[in-house]
């Protein structure tokens, strides 16, 4: 078993973090004691590309408990939380994660995980699966099957499906109602503002907050600017998303007329180039930008250190740029996911629904993975109800139940005024 982690000394203080997320996980835990004691993975090795957190922690100690060996490596190059991959590391999982690797690292870690040459992969961006398929197509075919946490990795998922290049099956978690209707919204929405809060400390009520992107994860984030006294400015290019945005009490302009206007700017779109050179030229002094989008490209950094006549770090991921004619800007985590970069991304009772999807997910793809064809697969539906009903059930929260007369209603087409 072999590991590369920054610090094995930070172990404890990973330890305790695990130890708190798993007090907040108590689906995830269930699964855990349940499928311990059938070791339902004997067999199976899975290697996760996944921000390496105290969430994702509690994740692999099951995965493993329950039999699986598992390789892992972080998917963004300034998520992982450098004490949890300690904790990891010491209980001897096998994991490739430091804070602030480069590009290069970044792909020898992934690389350090297809060693184990897996049964099962897990993608948080599909950048592991891109790897695979690219790099080693042999590995890929033997492969079992994969799974996807997030809505950009399933989009190039689907789209490598329609030109019949997936070799293998891959079930989209990230689309199961109890991942993105849940982590999407709430987890993105309270984990960003938490980014952006511990990167500047600023007082959020009476600030021009733009989001782009109205889909769930800007949705959340304006939910809850809103919340804190924002005035809230979304920019869309889908109409009906404006205009939800609209009906929900937002005002929604195009970027280049919120670029004069706004005090703090989140990406939330999954495509490149929101904020650029034009919209740098024209924002406020002092103005904080930042994203929460997969990738780095929503921000194009190029475009603003070109302008740039001088940047230092001013407070941990918060880089105060220096504009030619004077102006500051404020960029935060460099462009990268504000969520996981400057804060500890979403919360562990949300993860907690996200992570039992992706549990269950990789046990059908264990169980039935070969008989799947090479395609992106949606999880049953039934099982987002069981799920939620689970979880309902931990928050001591009992619901009603249809009567079978209620339930023969629903269909009845002779019933009527
Ligand atoms: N993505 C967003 N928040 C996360 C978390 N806490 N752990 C793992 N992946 C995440």
């Amino acid at each position: 078993m072999s590991q590369k982690v920054k610090d094995l000394k930070l172990a404890e203080s990973g330890r305790l973090k695990i130890e708190w997320a798993e007090s907040r996980m108590p689906v995830l835990m269930a699964l855990r004691e349940e499928h311990a004691k059938k070791q339902s993975f004997k067999g199976a090795r899975i290697a996760g590309c996944l921000h390496v957190t105290k969430e994702t922690a509690v994740l692999v100690r099951t995965l493993r408990a329950a039999g699986a060996e598992v390789a892992w490596s972080g998917c963004n190059p300034l998520s992982t939380q450098d004490d949890v991959a300690a904790a990891l590391a010491a209980e001897e999982t096998s994991i490739f994660a430091w804070h602030g690797m480069n590009t290069e690292e970044f792909y020898w870690c992934i690389e350090k995980t297809l060693e184990m040459k897996p049964t099962l992969t897990l993608d948080d961006g599909a950048d592991l699966i891109f790897t695979t398929h690219s790099k080693h197509p042999d590995l890929a075919r033997q492969i079992t099957g994969g799974t996807e946490e997030t809505t950009t990795g399933v989009h190039r998922l689907r789209a490598m499906a329609k030109d019949g290049k997936l070799l293998y099956p891959v079930i989209a978690v990230n689309d199961a109602e109890t991942k993105w209707d849940f982590d999407n919204v709430y987890g993105t929405g309270q984990s960003s503002i938490d980014g952006i809060v511990r990167a500047t400390s600023v007082l959020l009520a009476g600030k021009n907050f733009v989001v782009a992107g109205y889909g769930h994860c800007g949705r959340g984030v304006a939910m809850r600017a809103k919340g804190m006294g924002c005035n809230v400015i979304i920019t869309e290019v889908t109409p009906t998303a404006a205009l939800r945005a609209v009906l929900e009490g937002c005002r929604v302009m195009t970027m280049d007329e919120a670029a004069k206007v706004g005090d703090i700017f989140i990406t939330a779109t999954g495509m490149k180039d929101i904020l650029v050179g034009r919209h740098f030229d024209v924002l406020k002094n002092g103005a904080v930008i930042c994203n929460t989008g997969h990738y780095d490209c929503e921000i194009n950094i190029g475009e603003l250190d070109s302008r740039a006549r001088s940047k230092r770090e001013i407070r941990p991921a918060n880089e105060e740029y220096t504009l030619k004619d004077g102006r500051k800007v404020y960029l935060l985590a460099k462009g990268r996911l504000v969520n996981l970069a400057a804060a500890e991304g979403h919360p562990s009772e949300v993860m907690d629904m996200s992570f039992a999807n992706q549990f269950l997910a990789l046990l059908k793809l264990h169980r039935e993975g070969k008989g799947l064809a090479p395609t992106v697969h949606d999880l049953p539906k039934e099982q987002d109800q069981e799920l939620a009903r689970l979880k309902l059930r931990t928050m001591g929260i009992d619901i009603d139940r249809l009567t079978a007369d209620q339930i023969k209603y629903a269909t009845d087409y002779s019933a009527g005024t």
